[in-house]
């Protein structure tokens, strides 16, 4: 059975049971406590949590999945992967255990027809249900197995839904591993899929040593997770995830790359890599297609990591030229039919893992070199700290290392390293927890807060004033019974003018008054979807939640804001229009007076012909329209959406003239023109395939000309001319200028020349060449050396001392011919004035903060130099 006929039997089978289809959701999630999408059920955690409720209570997907946290295993085994396609089937307080766990049953043994004696099930510790349920269905009870909190129950986040689950496994014969069952051996009895009872709310702890149960969900729920590549590779009889028709392209590439066949199963660390290049570079492709890029930390970072292990197992399989773009190219062919997303971003996934690959060489020659010259160095071992740096910044792999090491006969400080690495592991958990605590602590309130009272009403689209109630008052702790002048809080209201920060724009400020109290809203975010979270200052007298109150948005920094972000979308259409269609939105800050627009492309952006493009377009006055429709209206209609942004499924529409229509929950100006002139400040690279285009926008962009032209009337009042005058006359004052420090530096080398000339006929003549020894006063150091290479160009085979007092210290140089080190002639000088010589080879300094005895030590050099000469 193909994949593709998986995929649809799955759909088939559920939707006969009343389930309805929902889009896999971006690899990066919405919710920003998850770096990547892991699983089906990650687009629908606020389902189970209660907050908002589905359309319908059935759904199923096949959801793109990403996870790292088994990396090591990846490639080693068989059967694990850092992406695969999830099937799902969903249920929000509808159906439950009986018939996920009969489904199942019946679509594995009537549909996929797995043979139902190499099924095993596993169940939680306690669930009894589950069991009979199992054996309701025909399963022997010598087939079913328990298992604890970290095999058999599921969560996502703190706080965050959870429940028991259910698995079933295929036993693929001894030939895979032990008897005994999923619990003795996960390569043999391999896991296929997941089902979980979502019916509680998990707190603090990890899934190892156990978390507390906080609670109950509202409603009891069905969440599953079907490995399409693990079901693939039993229905096509293939023994690794690689076989399958998923990755089999890529697979074959890399054996015809390696320019020899995969070793099966049990060719040990050679088999692992081959399977490591060919898993990874379908991850790789998946996650640029997605947005990610790579970058030192978090997700991109997850990316490079991806990379960087899939280019040094090409390597060690023998593979020394570029292979990602190939590879990933490949996995584009073979499932860009399924993922058009992948054939989209075809140009950006080649240009994106070129420039790493090639990046990651360069870093791995530089790598090689410092742990050459640690192995030249070193006498017994190479230190814990070189092997962590290497690794750290070179991603040099530790094991890398150690055979470099165990090849020039030393060793390396493992038990260093390892403390160093757990260290920065360290550093890194705690920043992180932190972070999270306060963060959690938080949205726990607001949580409460919206379940009570549900979303905010957001009312700034049409009026910039609101007559309003305040809901609560949030401190660190929770919600506040009352605040009063001088607390700076968090606050809610039942509506709302103040736009919250969100798709760039920033959030609103302004003003809100109370009976008894003054607030200045100093920022606006969302708290969750749909909650507005106001940080305001009371100014004066005391609030308390129920409070009626007037908000009132600053309106001149609304439209300020308006402007930019008008301009972001036109600046958008027209980088498109010069640039291509890749030249996609990647992120985007907009501010009052102020815009800053990432996007993708290669290679530095001319802003000239941007900039005249948009201010064009904008002067034509185009109309703002805005307008709503369903999700797939708007994107029949060609709306561009964003990377990563999610949107509901109805969206709001910005139409400015015909050129530039996205989906946006911003503000903007009702009119082009209105957005005023766009100046662009600034273009640069902010990493590989990105670039940055800054701006200025409305008032700020004629401050902006307004100083510049200050700046220009400054000049031009120095330079004695009217400014239009000022360029050719500033050009004639550097000419002259230059002219006369050219002719400043013929004296200066006569004057030079003069010294040389008159040193060298008092030099002393000595059996072996001759030698000149002398102060000379009013000279720099880098005089003193002019004229000692002058003096010895015409004394071969002789020696040069002088000494000179610069900048109230003394200097000396010695110059003498090739093969001697001229250093040792200054060692005693240099003692002399307080100071150390230095230089290699026939040149050599030396300075000290005695000048007063120049004269004592050109003496001693040159009583040196004359043991030398004799
Ligand atoms: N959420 C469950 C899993 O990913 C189904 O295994």
């Amino acid at each position: 059975m193909r994949s593709s006929d998986i995929r649809s039997t799955f759909f088939d089978f559920f939707q006969r049971r009343d389930h309805r289809v929902v889009p896999s959701s971006p690899l990066i999630p919405s919710d920003p406590t998850v770096l990547l999408t892991n699983a089906g059920m990650n687009q629908f955690k606020p389902y189970f949590l209660g907050e908002t409720t589905p359309d319908h209570p059935r759904l199923m997907t096949v959801q793109k999945c990403a996870r790292t946290s088994d990396i090591e295993n990846v490639g080693r085994t068989t059967r694990h992967s850092t992406f695969f396609e999830m099937l799902g089937n969903f249920s929000f307080g509808d159906y439950f255990k009986a018939e996920a766990i009969s489904w199942a049953w019946e679509l594995f043994t009537r549909h996929y027809n797995l043979d139902p004696g190499r099924i095993w099930v596993t169940v939680y510790l306690d669930d009894d249900e589950a069991e009979r349920l199992w054996r309701g269905v025909g399963v022997p009870p010598e087939r079913i197995q328990r298992l604890g909190m970290e095999d058999n129950y599921w969560s996502m986040g703190v706080p965050g839904p959870c429940g028991p689950s259910s698995e079933l496994h295929y036993d693929r014969g001894p030939s895979f591993g032990r008897e005994g069952g999923p619990a003795a051996d996960g390569e043999r009895y391999q896991e296929l899929w997941n089902l979980v009872f979502m019916q509680n709310l998990r707190g603090e702890g990890s899934g190892k040593s156990g978390y507390p149960i906080l609670g109950e969900l509202p409603a009891r729920n069905i969440d599953t997770g079907l490995g399409l590549d693990r079901l693939a590779a039993i229905l096509q009889d293939v023994d690794t995830v690689c076989g399958t028709d998923l990755l089999a392209p890529t697979f074959r590439l890399v054996q015809e790359m390696a320019g020899r066949g995969y070793p099966g199963r049990d060719g040990g660390d050679d088999s692992t890599s081959f399977r490591i290049v060919a898993e990874h570079s379908r991850s790789i492709a998946f996650l640029i297609a997605d947005g990610v890029m790579p970058a030192r930390d978090g997700r991109g970072y997850v990316l490079r990591r991806l990379m960087r292990r899939a280019v040094r197992h090409a390597r060690k399989l023998g593979i020394d030229d570029l292979s990602l773009p190939a590879l990933t190219s490949s996995v584009i062919d073979n499932l860009g039919g399924t993922w058009p997303e992948l054939t989209r971003q075809n140009d950006l996934i080649r240009q994106v893992v070129t420039a790493e690959e090639e990046g990651f060489e360069r870093t791995l020659r530089q790598g090689s070199q410092i742990l050459e010259s640690a192995i030249g160095r070193a006498t017994t071992a190479i230190s814990g700290r070189t092997a962590f740096d290497l690794h750290d910044t070179y991603g040099f792999p530790i094991d890398l290392t150690v055979d470099a090491a165990r090849s020039a006969g030393l060793m390396v400080d493992e038990n260093e390293f390892a403390e160093l690495l757990e260290e920065q592991r360290r550093q890194a958990q705690q920043a992180n927890r932190g972070r999270k605590g306060d963060a959690v602590a938080r949205q726990d309130t607001y949580r409460r807060i919206t379940a009570e009272h549900g979303p905010s009403t957001f009312v700034g689209y049409s009026a910039a004033t609101a007559e309003t109630k305040i809901l609560s008052l949030v401190g660190p702790g929770g919600t506040l019974r009352t605040a009063t002048k001088g607390d700076e809080i968090e606050l809610i209201l039942t509506r709302t003018p103040f736009y919250a920060e969100s798709g760039g724009q920033v959030g609103d400020t302004g003003t809100l008054r109370t009976s008894g109290a003054a607030l200045q809203v100093v920022d606006t975010q969302l708290g969750l979807d749909g909650l507005h979270v106001h940080t305001v200052r009371v100014l004066d007298g005391e609030v308390r939640p129920g409070d009626d109150a007037e908000a009132t948005v600053d309106a001149d920094r609304r439209a300020a804001t308006a402007r930019s972000h008008s301009a972001t979308h036109v600046l958008h259409a027209m980088l498109r229009r010069l640039l291509g269609d890749h030249a996609a939105q990647r992120g985007s800050r907009v501010e009052p007076g102020r815009l800053r627009f990432d996007f993708a492309h290669f290679s530095p952006v001319d802003t000239a012909p941007v900039q005249t493009l948009v201010n064009d377009y904008l002067l034509d006055d185009p109309a703002v329209r805005v307008w709503e429709a369903t999700r797939a209206e708007a994107e029949k209609a060609g709306a561009l959406a964003l990377f990563g942004e999610r949107y509901g499924d109805d969206v709001r529409i910005v139409d400015i003239g015909d050129a530039s229509r996205e989906l946006c929950g911003g503000t903007h100006v009702g009119h082009g023109s209105q957005a005023g002139p766009v100046h662009i400040v600034g273009e640069s690279s902010i990493g590989t395939g990105l670039r940055r285009v800054e701006a200025l926008t409305g008032a700020d962009a004629l401050r902006h000309y307004d100083h510049q032209r200050d700046l220009l009337r400054e000049l031009a009042e120095l330079l004695h001319v009217r400014p239009d005058q000022a360029p050719g006359r500033l050009r004639q004052r550097l000419e002259t200028l230059a002219e006369t420090q050219r002719h400043l530096e013929t004296m200066r080398r006569a004057e030079l020349d003069a010294h040389a000339e008159r040193l060298m006929s008092q030099a002393e003549p000595l059996p072996g060449g001759r030698l000149v020894a002398a102060l000379v006063p009013g000279l720099t150091s880098a005089d003193l050396r002019t004229v000692a290479t002058t003096i010895l160009d015409r004394l071969p085979g002789g020696i040069v001392i002088l000494g000179t007092e610069s900048s109230g210290k003394a200097a000396l140089v010695a110059a003498t011919r090739q093969g001697v080190q001229a250093r040792d002639l200054l060692t005693g000088a240099a003692r002399e004035v307080g100071g150390g010589a230095g230089g290699k080879g026939p040149i050599a300094n030396a300075g000290g903060r005695h000048p007063e005895n120049l004269p004592k030590a050109i003496r001693t050099a040159a009583r040196d130099a004359r043991a030398l000469l004799a």
